[in-house]
């Protein structure tokens, strides 16, 4: 497909060290390389003159979206399906099936959700074909033309190791002719051009990113990631239905459903009754206050995380940083959030809380964009 194989990461430390394993990794704070960079070369992005096909990835645990720069977007459930049998491949055929057409067939299917707290579950052996499956579809919507160079950006959590980050651009290597990988709250930003004082913080499914912005790349320092996030909410959501109603039949899917739909965290209006069964039986269930405790149960860490970054900033800075908390990923849809956070900031003086506009594909988009602006010579080798 091509003639150039790259892949590499942006560091997120201040500059360019070997890993563990040996390897180095490029710092977009300046290339390790750069003396030897010829003068001719200097701030192209890649693939200047070609016609390429520049794609911004969100590799995320619950939904993968994709930004390419001939225009098409999309977003799919990261999951892939291998038919249980013979009848089930008469119906469904053989190939495996990716997406919403898993959840819709999942009787008749092993399903593999290759994506564990945000990056490739390498414990399970099926995860590295399954995640492959995943981005071919995503890129095969997107109509990549066959003779054309892809080069793909693709968010990870903020602190994912070396070896995740690595895995990911195994996985992508085959697919496209050259990778990087940045952090997935570092892409929001970019793509929303906030690069100055400002504090994203990325709610996704398996993973809570916090990235402080300062108009420089961000550091260590500047990250946390929470293992937590949207599945801790749906399974803390069936416990608490559960314990009101013993007898209810309630799957892990249903309670992404009923949180997405009727989740909360400010003063509900009214009450949220929705009909359970009891061994086949339908029951109106009233799931108020089971949905506040589960809803709830994820902002505390939150707070805690966006304090720590906030009090460990530059004093004369950390009221512009207050100012200006960013919430993005599919949990910032929640209702209520950015008030309930903006109510908890009183504490430190107080700031302003907003959520994207478009969390499904905010981290994509600052993907594409990173894809489109940053030089070929900081896609340099990582594996
Ligand atoms: N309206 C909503 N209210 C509350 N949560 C929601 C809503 N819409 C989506 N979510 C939750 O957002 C999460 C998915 O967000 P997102 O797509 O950003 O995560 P991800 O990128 O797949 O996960 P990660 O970043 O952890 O790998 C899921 O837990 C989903 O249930
Ligand atoms: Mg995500």
């Amino acid at each position: 497909m091509s003639q150039m194989k790259e892949s590499s990461s942006i560091e997120t430390a201040a500059g360019a060290s070997p890993n563990r394993l040996g390897q180095r990794k490029t710092s977009l704070r300046e290339p390790q390389d750069h003396k030897a960079e010829s003068p001719a070369e200097p701030s192209e992005p890649m693939g200047h003159g070609e016609d390429a096909l520049y794609v911004g990835i969100d590799l995320g645990t619950s939904r993968t979206s994709i930004s390419a720069s001939n225009g098409s977007r999309h977003t799919i459930f990261s999951c892939v399906g291998y038919c249980k049998d013979l009848i089930a491949e008469k119906r469904l055929g053989k190939q495996p099936l990716v997406g919403q057409e898993v959840l819709d067939n999942r009787l008749a299917l092993d399903t593999v959700r290759p994506l564990k707290n945000g990056v490739i579950d390498t414990s399970e052996p099926r995860s590295m074909p399954a995640v492959q499956e995943l981005l071919k579809h995503i890129l095969s919507l997107c109509d990549p033309h066959p003779g054309k160079n892809i080069y793909a950006v693709i968010g990870a959590p903020a602190r994912a190791t070396v070896e995740s980050q690595k895995a990911i651009l195994q996985a992508v290597d085959p697919l496209v002719s050259s990778a990087m990988i940045v952090s997935e709250p570092f892409a929001v930003a970019y793509g929303l051009d906030v690069l100055a004082e400002a504090l994203i913080v990325d709610i996704g499914a398996g993973t809570i990113d916090l990235c402080r912005m300062h108009g420089t790349m961000p550091d260590e320092a500047d990250q946390v990631t929470l293992l937590t996030g949207g599945d801790a909410v749906d399974e803390r959501l069936e416990q608490e239905i559960l314990k009101r109603y013993p007898k209810a039949q309630v799957t892990r899917n249903m309670t992404r459903q009923i949180k997405e739909k009727y989740g909360f965290v400010s003063d509900p209006h009214q009450t949220c009754e929705i009909t359970l069964t009891e061994k086949g039986r339908p029951k109106r269930v009233d799931v108020t206050d089971a949905l506040r405790v589960a809803c709830h149960s994820f902002v505390p860490p939150i707070v805690e995380a966006i304090y720590q970054l906030i009090g460990t900033f530059d004093p004369e800075f950390q009221a512009r940083l207050r100012g200006n908390v960013i919430l993005a990923g599919g949990g910032s849809r929640l209702s209520g959030l950015p008030l309930l956070v903006e109510k908890d900031l009183k504490e430190l003086g107080g700031g302003s809380v907003i959520a994207v506009e478009e969390p499904t594909y905010a981290g994509s988009n600052g993907g594409l964009k990173l894809a489109m602006e940053m030089p070929a010579r900081y896609w340099k080798a990582l594996v």
